[in-house]
């Protein structure tokens, strides 16, 4: 049952949908998810990003957000960071059930399978909170139906930042919809860079040393048979990016579907 909602102080703009925060997770002081009430009307491709605000001012402030939920939960999640004097989340990051968060009506995004051609596996890259639209991806079947094998990459500082997407991961099998399908199909490859874990370092140097092939027991990136999809800061997609490319893949795009897509992880 969603929280009774409470009245929000400002009136709601128009052309925005108000929604109601349904649940709320802190991972550590740096990572927060949160999951409102989705409405009726809206759709939206698994991997693409919202506008999402809050009704605390006469112009609320909005910015990017990846749905981290599949196509077909009647919730939306949302996974973010907190930056303390970010104009959107130093606020978000306080929200509780029952609070209303705003949404523009129109979702869009280059994160999408439709961007890419077939192939037989998918490399889904991603460092902090960049792994939003790849938990979307990951619960939608149309992942499975097009790709035999999907390999997820976390980075982050530490290991507490791991958990979110260690959680999903473990639940994958236990999904009704998508838990046969995923099966000996889907992998889950963790880092950390700043915090001693099991696999230390970079995505880019665990590439490069060849690190993380061994570690999988995997053949390297090849255009031919793998499609590669990068979400992060903007300092890691060009790193990946550039990878990418010197592997010899080409960038997609909805009117031209190509062998890598690429997507930053919103901050503010
Ligand atoms: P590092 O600790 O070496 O900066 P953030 O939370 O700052 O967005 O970082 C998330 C993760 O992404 C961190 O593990 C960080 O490593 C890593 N990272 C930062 N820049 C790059 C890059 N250019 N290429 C690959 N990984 C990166």
């Amino acid at each position: 049952l969603a929280p009774e909602p409470r009245a929000p102080q400002f009136p709601i703009p128009a052309n925005v949908y108000a929604e109601t925060v349904v649940s709320v997770r802190h991972y550590t002081d740096r990572l927060f998810s949160f999951r409102i009430t989705r409405p009726q009307s809206f759709r939206f491709r698994s991997g693409e990003f919202v506008m999402i605000g809050l009704p605390n001012a006469e112009k609320p402030v909005f910015r990017a957000y990846s749905v981290a939920s599949p196509a077909w939960d009647e919730e939306l999640e949302f996974f973010s960071i907190k930056v303390p004097d970010g104009p959107l989340t130093q606020h978000l990051q306080k929200i509780q059930p029952g609070d209303t968060v705003l949404m523009r009506q129109k979702s869009t995004g280059t994160l999408v399978l439709d961007a890419l051609t077939p192939a037989r596996r998918v490399f889904m890259i991603s460092t902090g909170t960049g792994i939003a639209p790849f938990a979307s991806l990951l619960r939608d079947p149309d992942t499975y139906e097009k790709f035999d094998q999907v390999v997820l990459t976390h980075t982050c500082r530490d290991r507490a930042e791991l958990v979110y997407g260690q959680e999903l991961a473990a639940s994958l099998k236990d999904d009704p919809l998508i838990g046969e399908l995923t099966e000996g199909r889907f992998t889950l490859y963790n880092s950390t860079t700043r915090e001693e874990s099991d696999c230390m370092g970079r995505i880019t140097a665990l590439i490069g040393s060849g690190k993380f092939y061994s570690d999988l027991g995997v053949e390297p990136l090849n255009p031919e048979t793998d499609r590669v999809m990068i979400c992060g800061s903007m300092e890691m997609l060009k790193d990946v990016k550039e990878l990418a490319e010197n592997h010899g893949f080409v960038e997609g795009s909805l009117s031209a579907p190509a062998s890598f897509v690429v997507e930053r992880a919103f901050v503010g």
